[in-house]
């Protein structure tokens, strides 16, 4: 084994940062432990590896997002950060440091990165023509439009592709667009936009592609893409958008996927700032750390062209590698409520510990772009035979013989099995550091095994106090060095295992050291999993196309008539209703129905309203409920009951 090797890597490395619209599933989680795990391991074994990671804060959809819940986006993405990092820690992710992209560093850092890039001739402009929704005074992008399929016919279709024929298309070849936030009908409009010159940049991408730590299957679709036809690359968009003003533009923000990447920057020189650090040592042009990207497969494209060209553009060191890695289903599925497979991380916490899910993505990682199964019979099967059966079992087996010998480790052991775990040192830290997790704990449980046939070769329970403590601190050796190799996986139960043997601070160059003090009384450490059951009420709420009765019962709708209805001054869309709602009494609304109705042709009809929707305070008043109505590209049309039904009659 190679011993004592000093403090010889210095690294950095990041995961990609989470949007900060919604909260963390468990792909998320998948990521974060590979990244983690590979982490912890360099640490753990004299290497520097500093972890960095941030919220993905600005774009559209969080724009819109905030919107429609009533409340800022600064406010949004302070909130669902604080999610993001609860659900990291109970994870146990130890990130170096864990900022935000709206922050003062990456808009110095996006500002300093296009001012450079633009200096050294990179940046263009050019007109183009957008859809434009005029109602909402803003430019779409792809997927906030929905039309008919150019190729098939198929209505109804999102974006630039087609989920019926399968096609992709350019979205200004999409038939009678409408755009997915109003309803409306959206126009063309022509507008400037900047431009990152990739093209400009393709020797240094080549370069990269050549020299960079890249898996090939990446590296040849990276060249493909390359060779292909290599565009400019639009970076920046209109007002109304949250993210930052491009500098010298009027009303033109970078795009999100500008700032996105410079995040990892911006969260390193916070932490450099509050450690008084020297940001250049870090990431500059003569940074003495390697760095590392890890990704999922869906955004090679970003990491692999447009950043590194971007960083070359603006004089900045280009990364020494990307790490990417595949989706994550769930029981062979893509994620989703209505087979029971759509789980938040932070509810899946609830219903299993999590270190036991780190040591299941451990057994399933690999180098490879693959995607990952998380099969919940498989998952508890492992757990309860790999690290209840095998590996804890090494400890609980034999604490009592050396509870029986007054708590006192023997002085001798048997060289034979240690020198067989110890051995293959080498070959577990070369899988930790190509990313084979799953070779890694394959070979540990076999070591486990090795060391349980060992117990059970000598039977402990047959022989003396002093024979039996023998074999005991033989095997609970064997445990410690065991217990070394999973600390990167299963962080918490190690630290436990390592209090039981009396031991702190066990690093992988520890592996030849043998027990000296007196162990502690061994209490389990995992109980084992019982079958995997989501709860209804825990699956997402994303991604769900039906809702069952007793969701559809929570929606208290009743028959409601209108008294009054008036213009809202300063409201382009409303019209305020008074309505009668019989037992429930009266109630104030304000409607988006204007365009289509005069407040007097309102007076008496009879409408349906949602009573129990949350009331809404508006800039006009306290919105109480919410009336029915359909709406097309020509209209809007007012839910009514057949005539006979009375103010107040619930609707089911
Ligand atoms: O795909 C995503 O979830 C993005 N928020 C990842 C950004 S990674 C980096 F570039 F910031
Ligand atoms: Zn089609």
């Amino acid at each position: 084994m190679s011993s004592t090797t000093a403090k010889s890597r210095k690294i950095i490395i990041t995961q990609a940062l989470p949007y900060a619209n919604a909260s963390l599933h468990l792909g998320h989680i998948l990521e974060a432990v590979q990244s983690d795990i590979w982490s912890r391991f360099q640490n753990n074994s004299g290497n520097e590896c500093l972890f960095f990671c941030a919220d993905d804060t600005h774009g559209t959809p969080v724009m819109l997002k905030a919107k429609e819940m009533g409340i800022s986006p600064e406010k949004l993405i302070k909130d669902i950060q604080k999610d993001h990092e609860e659900t990291y820690k109970l994870y146990d992710i130890n990130f170096t440091n864990y900022h935000s992209t709206h922050s003062k560093e990456n808009k110095k850092y996006s500002e300093l990165i296009y001012s450079k890039a633009k200096d050294n001739g990179f940046i263009t402009r050019n007109t183009i023509n957008q859809l434009f929704d005029e109602s909402e005074a803003m430019f779409l992008s792809d997927r906030f439009i929905k039309g008919t399929c150019p190729k098939c016919g198929a209505e109804d279709q999102h974006g630039d592709n087609c989920s019926v024929c399968g096609a992709t298309y350019d979205i200004s070849e999409i038939k009678d667009p409408i755009s997915v936030i109003s309803n409306t009908k959206p126009i063309n409009k022509e507008s400037e936009h900047l431009f990152f010159d990739l093209p400009k940049k393709i020797d240094a991408l080549k370069e990269f592609l050549a020299n960079g730590d890249l898996q090939q299957p990446i590296t040849n679709k990276l060249n493909e893409w390359l060779n292909d036809d290599l565009q400019q690359w639009d970076i920046s968009r209109d007002a109304p958008y949250f993210g930052f003003e491009i500098p010298g533009e009027e009303n033109k923000y970078f795009y999100v996927w500008l700032d996105a990447p410079i995040g990892y920057i911006a969260s390193i020189d916070n932490w450099a700032t509050k450690n008084k650090l020297d940001m250049s040592t870090l990431w500059s042009e003569n940074s003495d750390y390697e760095i590392y990207h890890f990704i999922g497969k869906d955004i090679a494209y970003f990491h692999g062209l447009f950043w590194p060209a971007l960083l070359s553009a603006a004089n900045f060191k280009i990364p020494n590698g990307i790490y990417v890695h595949g989706f994550l289903t769930i029981n062979g599925e893509k994620m989703s409520k209505s087979k029971g497979t759509g789980i938040m991380a932070k509810e899946f916490a609830e219903i299993c510990d999590p270190e036991t899910l780190r040591y299941y993505f451990a057994a399933k990682l690999n180098d490879k772009v693959e995607d990952i199964d998380l099969n919940f019979e498989d998952y508890v099967q492992r757990i309860n035979s790999d690290l209840v059966g095998k590996y804890l079992n090494i400890a609980s087996r034999c604490s009592s013989f050396i509870a029986k010998n007054d708590n006192k480790l023997s002085e001798r052991y048997d060289l034979n099995l240690i020198q067989k775990i110890s051995s293959q040192h080498d070959v577990i830290i070369e899988h930790f550091e190509s990313r084979n997790f799953s070779k890694a704990v394959r070979l540990i449980m076999d070591l486990a095994d090795i060391t349980n046939k060992y117990i059970n070769d000598n039977t402990p329970w047959k022989k003396d106090k002093d024979e039996a403590a023998y074999i005991a601190t033989t095997a609970l050796n064997a445990f410690n060095i065991l217990t070394i190799y999973l600390s990167p996986i299963i962080p918490k139960i190690t630290q436990e295992a390592f209090k039981f043997l009396n031991q702190t601070n066990q690093s992988f160059n520890d592996v030849e050291k043998k027990l000296e003090k007196d162990i502690n009384k061994y209490k389990p450490l995992l109980k084992r999993l019982d079958p995997i059951i989501i709860p209804e009420e825990k699956n997402m709420t994303e991604e769900n196309n039906y809702i069952n009765i007793d969701q559809f019962a929570e929606i208290d709708l009743r028959v409601a008539r209108i008294i009054n209805a008036s213009l809202v001054e300063g409201a382009e869309k409303l019209l305020q209703l008074k309505l009668d709602v019989g037992e429930i009494g009266e109630r104030n609304v304000f409607a988006g129905i204007k365009t289509a109705y005069n407040p007097d042709e309102l007076i008496d009809k009879m409408v349906v309203l949602v009573s129990n929707l949350a009331p809404r305070q508006m800039k006009f008043g306290l919105s109480e409920g919410m009336v029915l109505a359909s709406s097309d590209n020509k209209g809007i049309y007012l839910i009514s009951p057949d005539s006979g039904a009375v103010p107040g009659l619930r609707v089911k």
